[in-house]
């Protein structure tokens, strides 16, 4: 199927990932229906894409006359059988179970056009998995968007075993199609791409919590006074420590025993002190802010330290195929976490600062999955990016 004949999408769950997913099709031109399981769901989602158009009309950003348009492009409906039968596209964001999603690819398989793609905006489970449940896998691939959906400008395009370059060049000129800066995921690991080279921060951090020497405050403030939106411990009460320790869970089944979630955050996890929506977590939050102590910054933790791990990571999904090129790792990282390209970042800096910075850190907090990659050693890792 070509990008031209894809007219009618179906989006499949109406959350905040589906909601997202629907408005920028709508907004591109596409008619959407919007499946969810009832129709109270249905109109809040319909509300928030309303508002957020209206939002965009009052900023001169979307004339009203296109914000109506795109408006009447969208239909809701609850039985998804009905609304996937005429659609081109199938894309699925409902909750993160398998068991769920493999369900819906079945009656989805059955119900939809033979010719139709299908895809699922999952952040960590198995395409090839996922695609054992439709008919034809080579119609069946990732599509994996970034939260807020309207505002974050990446999308990855993942491969699952059986998926056919047919149906992701056409999801990659879809992406592009609805604005976004679309890479091509070349194999099904997991994590992808983006979401793969910032993981490993989360078990230094974790690291750091446990060993205690280092006040989470004076890392923040060195990040925030070196350019950082957001502090990393303050970026994780903010995403919230339970959605954390799930996915350091998840990475420790599925690429290293050294994802296991520390201490600190277990503990946090038993009280239910969860971050910003308990009001407590590594801070205590008041007002929606966290209740940060500026006074000192750290001179043990240096600002290269977060870029050298994303670096170290980049390298492995390289090396292993994950990704196309380093220029794709590097605007993956920069559409999808708003951050700049490690490769491009590294580029002008000393090699062997990067791998002193990770030799120590790894020996600091006992971390050999953070020791450094021999790309990074030698300082070749600069010959992998061409721009
Ligand atoms: N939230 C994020 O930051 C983010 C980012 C990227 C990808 N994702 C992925 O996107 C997917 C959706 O996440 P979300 O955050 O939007 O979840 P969500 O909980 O906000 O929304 C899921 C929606 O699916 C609906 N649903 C459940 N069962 C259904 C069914 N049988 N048929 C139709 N609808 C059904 C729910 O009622 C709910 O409205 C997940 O796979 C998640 O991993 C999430």
């Amino acid at each position: 199927m070509d990008v031209k004949t894809i007219k009618k999408v179906a989006v499949i769950g109406s959350g905040a990932m589906g909601s997202g997913i629907a408005e920028v099709h709508i907004v591109n031109g596409y008619s959407v229906t919007m499946v969810d399981v009832n129709e109270e769901f249905l109109n809040n989602a319909t509300g928030k894409i309303k508002k957020n158009l209206e939002f965009l009309v009052s900023k001169n950003k979307m004339s009203q006359e296109a914000a109506n348009e795109a408006l009447a492009k969208l239909t809701t409906m609850v039985n998804p059988g009905a609304a996937i039968k005429d659609a081109d596209c199938i894309i699925e964001a409902v909750p993160e179970l398998m068991d769920i999603k493999k369900n819906i690819f079945k009656i989805v398989s059955d119900s939809s056009s033979k010719d139709a793609i299908i895809a699922s905006n999952t952040s960590s489970l198995s395409i090839s998995e996922l695609a054992q449940s439709v008919s034809e896998p080579s119609r069946f691939a990732g599509f994996h968007f970034f939260n807020p959906v309207n505002r974050m400008r990446l999308v990855e395009v993942i491969y699952g075993e059986k998926t056919s370059d047919t149906t992701i060049n056409t999801l990659m000129d879809l992406g592009t199609k609805l604005g976004k800066v679309a890479i091509k995921v070349l194999r099904d690991r997991p994590g992808f791409i983006v979401n793969r080279i910032n993981a490993p921060l989360q078990i230094l951090w974790s690291a750091v919590l446990d060993e205690g020497t280092i006040t989470p405050d004076s890392i923040d403030t060195l990040m925030k006074d070196n350019g950082a939106k957001m502090g990393p411990f303050e970026l994780m009460d903010f995403v919230g420590l339970d959605v954390i320790y799930n996915v350091m869970q998840y990475y420790e089944k599925t690429l290293s025993p050294q994802w296991k979630p520390g201490r600190f955050i277990t503990e946090r996890m038993k009280k239910n002190e969860l971050g910003m929506k308990t009001g407590k977590g590594i801070y205590v939050w008041q007002g929606g802010k966290a209740m940060i102590d500026t006074s000192h910054k750290t001179d043990i933790i240096k600002p290269v330290d977060p870029l050298a791990v994303q670096l170290n990571e980049a390298i492995r999904v390289l090396k292993e195929k994950v990704a196309r090129s380093a220029e794709d790792i590097d605007r993956g990282q920069e559409a999808g976490m708003n951050q700049p390209g490690p490769f491009k970042t590294a580029a002008s800096i000393d090699h062997n600062l990067i791998s002193q910075r990770l030799q120590w850190l790894s020996a600091a907090y006992n971390l050999s999955y953070i020791n450094p990659e021999p790309e990074i050693l030698d300082g070749s890792f600069k010959s992998m990016i061409q721009a």
